[in-house]
């Protein structure tokens, strides 16, 4: 068995209206699945996208990641990499979040994520160091 990370971007569904309760939901559900899976990682959510990173064993994060595309929460899911890993990034996570708000919003700016470059037309190097940034540990 084999340890994997893969990182995808994707175009968020989610209207406003409604797009605090729904992220509440989908997180708590990641969480429940990911603790029996034992998948762990980060997701970084802006109004307009995602970007998630996913750690754990190969034929685990290959059904979760199945899982995630089919959600109608979001579309134009990108994947950005799928590559065997010594020791995962975000061992403490079932899966940590980082919103762009008013706290937030200037780290996601250093890093160059924007409402008009969001995160779903980043490059793999940004969305690891800012999520790694916002996770609190060094990237
Ligand atoms: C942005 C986003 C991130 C998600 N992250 C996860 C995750 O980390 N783990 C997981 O099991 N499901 C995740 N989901 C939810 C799955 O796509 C799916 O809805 C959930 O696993 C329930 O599946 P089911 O309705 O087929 O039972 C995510 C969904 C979205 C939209």
């Amino acid at each position: 068995m084999s340890l994997i990370r893969l990182v995808y971007a994707s175009e968020s569904r989610l209207v406003d209206a409604n797009r605090r309760a729904e992220l509440d939901r989908t997180l708590a559900s990641a969480r429940r699945f990911n603790g029996q899976n034992g998948i762990t990682g980060f997701l970084l959510a802006t109004d307009r996208a995602f970007a998630q990173v996913l750690e754990g064993q190969q034929d685990n994060v290959t059904e979760t990641y199945g899982r995630i595309v089919m959600d109608p929460r979001h579309a134009a899911v990108r994947l950005l990499i799928e590559e065997p890993i010594a020791a995962r990034s975000f061992p403490g996570w079932a899966m940590g979040i980082a919103e762009r708000d008013e706290t937030t919003g200037f780290i996601f700016g250093l890093y160059g994520v924007t409402p008009e470059n969001d995160l779903h037309a980043q490059p793999l190097e940004t969305l690891v160091d800012l999520a790694g940034e916002l996770a609190g540990r060094p990237a």
